[in-house]
């Protein structure tokens, strides 16, 4: 059986949120159970995590240091929301998961891309995704959306890097064309919301009615 957890990405900006109030609207309208937690967060110790690495203040991160934070914080959240949700039949939908890492740390920072696959492996757990949703939004577009915002340390990481990241997440997209749905995020709302309906029916059975 395909794996209930289903998982956004995108860079900042690319409309990962308002895809994912509409899927949980949408769940919610068909009594489907789920549950939906964000990355780097979604449990106690996850979320003081999350706080250290979007902190401006940390300038002097080293790109090891970092990985190790995010994905400490993934293996706090599968062992203790992820997991459980899965094994109870609920579906869980993540707002980023593993390819933020491949694409941040890896594409962006140039960190070795196996390790980091390694690193994910071990924090997971065997709890891959069933189905990922890649938002696609070209940098222009993605610093006009989030403009009004202050940026935290991450978004604050400039253009190249974000460009690094955004050509990371397409190749990724190649690579695990199985798993990662790419999705124009300049289409109307209703039109990616569309398609990923339509893919989730496709995927999942249960869900078509
Ligand atoms: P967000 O909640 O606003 O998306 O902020 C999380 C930031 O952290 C975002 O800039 C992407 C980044 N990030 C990584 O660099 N690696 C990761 O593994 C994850 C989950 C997020």
């Amino acid at each position: 059986m395909t794996s209930r957890l289903i998982s956004f990405e995108g860079i900042d900006g690319s409309g990962k949120s308002t895809q994912i109030d509409l899927l949980s609207a949408w769940l919610t309208e068909r009594n489907i159970e789920f549950v939906i937690v964000r990355e780097p967060g979604g449990t106690s110790i996850s979320e003081r995590i999350r706080d250290i690495l979007l902190d401006k203040q940390n300038l002097f991160f080293s790109g090891e240091s970092e990985s190790f934070l995010f994905l400490s914080a993934r293996a706090q959240l599968v062992s203790e929301v992820i997991r459980p949700a899965l094994e109870s039949g609920k579906f869980v939908i993540c707002d980023r998961f593993i390819d933020s890492t491949l694409a941040y740390q890896g594409y962006g920072r140039g960190m070795d891309l196996s390790q980091l696959e390694a690193m994910n492996n071990m924090a997971i757990g065997g709890c891959v995704p069933g189905q990922t949703f890649l938002l696609d939004v070209d940098i222009e577009n993605s610093i006009q959306r989030r403009s009004g915002n202050e940026d935290d340390r991450m978004e604050s990481a400039g253009v190249k890097f974000l460009s690094k990241v955004r050509e990371g997440y397409i190749q990724l997209s190649t690579q695990f064309s199985n798993r990662i749905n790419l999705l124009d995020s300049t289409e109307v709302k209703s039109s990616i919301f569309n398609k990923i309906t339509t893919q989730l029916c496709r995927v999942y059975g249960d869900l078509n009615v």
